[in-house]
C-alpha cells in the first residue's frame, strides 16, 4: 500500500458497477477515506480491494438504498469510522421500461422507489453532521432523460427531474451552510446500464466521463450536464415549442 495523506471522506452508493465504481476508482487514487455502498457485497470487496491498492482507506456498506435503516446504518458507521463526510454521491440508480400497459405498478414504483427515496434516504442521514462541520458537499446522479419526454421510460425521467429539482431547493437552503450542492446530468454513459444502447451518438467512456464528473464536483457546478453536445441538446428543446419536440421524439420512436 502506498503511504500518504488520506485527504478527501467520500461516501458514493452504488459503487459496485458502472459510475459508482468509477468514481470510487478515481478517488481512490487521490488516498480518499472512502464508504463505498450497493447490494452486491462481493463485487464491492472486489472494488475496496482495488481502491485500498492505491492507498485509500476504504470501507464496504451492504445497503439497499430503498431502506432507509440501511443507510442511516451506513452513514452513521462512516461518520464514526471517518471522523466526518467531505462528499456524499447518491449514485445508485435503476433503469427500465414504465410497463405502462401491463397493469402493475411493480417496476415503474421500484424505479421512482429507487432512484428518488434512495436519494433523500442516502443523503439525509449526513446532513446534520455536513451542517455541523459547515463544509461538504452533496451530489446527485441525475440523467439528461431528466430534461426529455423520453417514451416508454417515464417513472426514470420523473425520478431523475425530481431529485433535480429537490437539489435545486436544497442548495437554496443549504447556502448558509457550506454545503455545495452538485447535480450530475449524465448523457450516454458506458456502463452495463446502457450495455444495449453502445451505438447510441455521443456515448462517452468512463475514463472520459469520471475524470469530467470530480472536477465539476471539486469545482461545485450546481447542474452538470455531459457530454457537450448534451448542454447543446437541451438548450434546443429549451427553445423549440414542446409539440415540435414532441412530434420529433415520437417520429424517432416510431424509426426505431
Ligand atoms: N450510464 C448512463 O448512461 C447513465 C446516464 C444518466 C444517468 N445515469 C445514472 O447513473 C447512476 C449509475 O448508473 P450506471 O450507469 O453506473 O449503472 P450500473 O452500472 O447499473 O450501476 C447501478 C448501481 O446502482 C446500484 N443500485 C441499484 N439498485 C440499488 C439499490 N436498491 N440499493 C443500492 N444500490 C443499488 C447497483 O448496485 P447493486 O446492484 O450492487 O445494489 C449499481 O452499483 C444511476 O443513477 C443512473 O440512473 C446513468
Amino acid at each position: 500500500m502506498n503511504e500518504g495523506k488520506i485527504e478527501k471522506k467520500i461516501f458514493i452508493t452504488g459503487a459496485s458497477s458502472g459510475i459508482g465504481k468509477s468514481l470510487a476508482k478515481y478517488y481512490a487514487q487521490q488516498k480518499a477515506f472512502l464508504g463505498l455502498a450497493a447490494r452486491r457485497v462481493d463485487l464491492l470487496n472486489v472494488v475496496a480491494d482495488e481502491c485500498r491498492r492505491s492507498g485509500s482507506k476504504v470501507y464496504v456498506f451492504q445497503i439497499d438504498v430503498r431502506r432507509s435503516d440501511d443507510c442511516a446504518q451506513a452513514a452513521r458507521e462512516f461518520i464514526g469510522l471517518a471522523g466526518g463526510i467531505d462528499i456524499v454521491i447518491a449514485n445508485s440508480g435503476v433503469g427500465g421500461d414504465d410497463k405502462l400497459l401491463s397493469g402493475n405498478s411493480e417496476q415503474i414504483n421500484n424505479i421512482l422507489s429507487t432512484n428518488l427515496l434512495g436519494v433523500t434516504n442516502t443523503i439525509y442521514p449526513f446532513i446534520p453532521t455536513l451542517i455541523k462541520q459547515r463544509s461538504g458537499t452533496i451530489v446527485g446522479i441525475s440523467s439528461v432523460a431528466g430534461f426529455l419526454s423520453v417514451p416508454t421510460h417515464g417513472g426514470y425521467a420523473a425520478s431523475k427531474v425530481a431529485m433535480r429539482r429537490m437539489f435545486d431547493s436544497w442548495r437554496i437552503t443549504m447556502e448558509d451552510d457550506g454545503i455545495r450542492l452538485v447535480t450530475i446530468c449524465p448523457g450516454f454513459i458506458d456502463t452495463p446500464m446502457t450495455e444495449k444502447l453502445r451505438s447510441t451518438p455521443f456515448i462517452k467512456s468512463l475514463e472520459e466521463a469520471t475524470p469530467a464528473f470530480a472536477k465539476a464536483i471539486k469545482k461545485g457546478v450546481p447542474t452538470f450536464i455531459y457530454p457537450w453536445q448534451m448542454r447543446w441538446l437541451i438548450k434546443l428543446v429549451n427553445i423549440l415549442p414542446r409539440s415540435l419536440v414532441d412530434l420529433i421524439i415520437s417520429r424517432m420512436k416510431a424509426a426505431s
